[in-house]
């Protein structure tokens, strides 16, 4: 299997929203209806919308919100794990970006994992999911954390059996899927039914595409062009700025390997794919510390001075760094704002958390992540 790149070039589709249509004299000489058919504030967004290769976020339409809840639920229960103490939230911290803000993750047994865990704010707006390519959507991405030894370290058999005795689940589960019977198809369906609600629409810098030119300063406007100019724009855009899929991560300088992570090669076998990995999202990038797949840029001034020089051969002043910094703030939206939900209680016979009993199979163990 190869993987495919999004060619990293700027096809942006442009959407051209015209409101004047062609009007002749005769129509001219007709027209008696002057009211226009939008309201005013509507015909002055439109025309002041900018079209830029970074597009503004849409908040989420919930079609299903009893799916939604019990996802919801699922993100923040720790009965998921074979420990019966780790949850989605514990590494995918809602009230931290998204993330751990630790250079690797934290699994099963305190085992230490080899990559820095992504935000899952937006990931819906990913054209893959994970970093190397192994998971194309939500769904098939949550599985594999539960299933993951590095991570949750359950199977779906387990996860299955445990959420059959918890009668609260049971009842929410036949309303929504109209199933006696718990499965991980639901399971990891009502996940990923959460997880797309996890967007941060409404940053300054959506106001600013928008149309409202006083959302971000004129440094920060001056970052986004050198953004732009100097060619970050080629892998980030898009509405979450990410739309160049998977790249290479050492297009003009070696990217140093500080551990046994080799991108996208990993998942295909492929070394044309080696450290290709996927372009993260840089919507919020300003909590998501520290970057990169293994963590190794503390701070986002080092961030950004990294990727100037692996990937475009530029090294930024410290004046530019400050303005690509203060552009890439802008960025951070509305984060999601709920209550936190009250799991349902477990059953007399459902499994009780035992996080130092020995993993069903040690095999499982040896799996690399
Ligand atoms: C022990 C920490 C840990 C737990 C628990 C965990 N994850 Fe993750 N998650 C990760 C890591 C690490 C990655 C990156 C994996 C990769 O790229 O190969 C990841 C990747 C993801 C991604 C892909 C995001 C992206 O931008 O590629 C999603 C979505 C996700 N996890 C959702 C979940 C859900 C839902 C749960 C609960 C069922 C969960 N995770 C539990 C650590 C964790
Ligand atoms: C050739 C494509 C490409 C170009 C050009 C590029 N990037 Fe990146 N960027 C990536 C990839 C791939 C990663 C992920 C690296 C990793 O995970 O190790 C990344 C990661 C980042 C991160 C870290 C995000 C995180 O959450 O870890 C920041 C910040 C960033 N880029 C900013 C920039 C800036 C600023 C520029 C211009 C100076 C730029 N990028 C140019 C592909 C690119």
């Amino acid at each position: 299997m190869r993987l495919k790149a999004v060619p990293a070039t700027l096809a942006v589709a442009v959407l051209t929203l015209s409101l004047s249509a062609t009007v002749c004299a005769d129509d001219v000489q007709n027209l008696k209806i002057t009211r226009p058919a939008y309201s005013n504030d509507l015909v002055i967004n439109l025309q002041r919308t900018r079209q830029e290769p970074i597009q503004s976020i849409e908040p989420a339409k919930v079609t299903d919100p009893a799916k939604v809840e019990l996802g919801k639920q699922l993100f923040f229960d720790p009965r998921l794990s074979r420990s019966g103490f780790i949850s989605c939230n514990s590494c995918h911290n809602l009230s931290m970006g998204g993330s751990d803000n630790l250079v690797t993750s934290i699994g099963d047994r305190w085992r230490q994992g080899a990559i820095r865990v992504p935000t899952v704010f937006n990931a819906s707006l990913n054209a893959a999911q994970s970093r190397d390519g192994r998971a194309q959507t939500l769904a098939e991405q949550t599985g594999g954390s539960i299933a993951s030894p590095m991570e949750m370290n359950s199977t779906p058999q387990a996860a299955e059996n445990m959420l059959n005795t918890i009668p609260g689940y049971r009842d929410q589960f036949k309303q929504v899927y109209q199933l006696d019977r718990i499965g991980i198809a639901q399971i990891t369906d009502a996940l990923a039914a959460f997880e797309s609600t996890l967007v941060t629409p409404n940053s300054r810098f959506d106001q600013w595409l928008r149309g409202n030119d006083k959302a971000i300063t004129a440094n920060e406007r001056a970052g986004y062009e050198l953004f732009k100019i100097a060619g970050c724009i080629t892998c980030h855009s898009g509405p979450a700025a990410n739309s160049s899929g998977y790249q290479q991560i050492d297009v003009v300088r070696t990217y140093p390997v500080r551990n046994p992570v080799i991108g996208s090669a990993g998942a295909t076998g492929d070394q044309n794919d080696r450290m290709m990995f996927k372009v993260p999202t840089l919507r919020n990038v300003e909590l998501t510390y520290p970057y990169f797949h293994d963590g190794a840029a503390k701070t986002l001034p080092d961030a950004v001075q990294i990727m100037g020089q692996i990937q475009l051969g530029r090294n930024f002043t410290d004046d530019e760094n400050v303005k690509i910094v203060a552009f890439l703030k802008t960025l951070t939206g509305n984060l999601p704002s709920f209550r936190l939900p009250q799991l349902p209680l477990s059953g007399d016979n459902t499994p009780r958390p035992n996080p130092f009993a020995p993993p069903a199979s040690s095999a499982s163990l040896l799996q690399q992540p």
